[in-house]
């Protein structure tokens, strides 16, 4: 086996006291996720969050894609840690969610980064195909029920060295749970045999409720 520890709360707070200080506004809307009651679990976590400014800075990333942006939180992250000329085109259905979003981004000064869609995932990357772009990094934090057509139209969306990251792919740990049979955890269970009989290179990371990280 593997030697890993299991992440407590103390271990958390020990983290979070060791690691550079969030942005005020992000900071904030962590806590109107907060009042927003139990879909506060949609945002991604802190730590994974963490993670994703650290690839940005780290390989230089420019231009990102992602799926999935509700209230803004892992939008706003990334947004943080690009530099001044990155941008990233963030794709959600929810109409109202997408003004909060934008409320956010405009509090922190990023909105010049960010290009939001209000429109249906599948039909938004379609269209991206259509006209040829391509990104560094893609996200994709949306309907499971989606999974494998956005990894597939993803995979044409990447450039050479991009990478692509999805999220819940360990969800809450139900993957491993032979008497789960509920729909979505059956959807998750597909997607992440589909990722690993493809070609792609890929890994979890057990952060959060799990990214698979792949690049070609
Ligand atoms: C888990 S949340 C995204 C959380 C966000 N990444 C964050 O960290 O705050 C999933 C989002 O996917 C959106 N969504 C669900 N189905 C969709 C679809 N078919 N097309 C576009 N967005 C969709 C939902 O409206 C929701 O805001």
């Amino acid at each position: 086996m593997d030697k890993n520890i299991s992440i407590d709360h103390k271990l958390i707070e020990y983290i979070f006291s060791h690691t550079s200080n969030l942005h005020p506004i992000q900071k904030e809307l962590i806590k109107y996720n907060e009042s927003l009651g139990h879909i506060n679990r949609l945002q991604i976590s802190i730590l994974q969050a963490n993670f994703l400014q650290f690839l940005i800075k780290s390989r230089k990333i420019n231009k990102c894609l992602e799926v999935g942006t509700f209230t803004g939180y892992s939008t706003l992250t990334m947004a943080l840690s690009l530099n001044k000329n990155g941008k990233i085109h963030t794709i959600d259905k929810d109409k109202e969610k997408n003004i909060i979003a934008k409320s956010f981004f405009k509090k922190a000064n990023v909105s010049k980064k960010i290009r939001t869609e209000v429109s249906n995932g599948n039909d938004a990357l379609t269209k991206l195909i259509k006209n040829k772009n391509k990104y560094d990094l893609i996200l994709i934090d949306a309907d499971k029920e989606n999974y494998i057509n956005y990894f597939n139209k993803s995979l044409k969306l990447l450039k050479k060295n991009g990478l692509l990251i999805v999220d819940n792919v360990l969800w809450k740990g139900e993957v491993t749970n032979d008497n789960a049979k509920d729909k979505l955890t059956q959807k998750i269970k597909n997607f992440n045999l589909y990722v690993k009989k493809s070609k792609i290179k890929k890994y979890i990371l057990p952060i959060g409720d799990g990214f698979y990280i792949c690049w070609k």
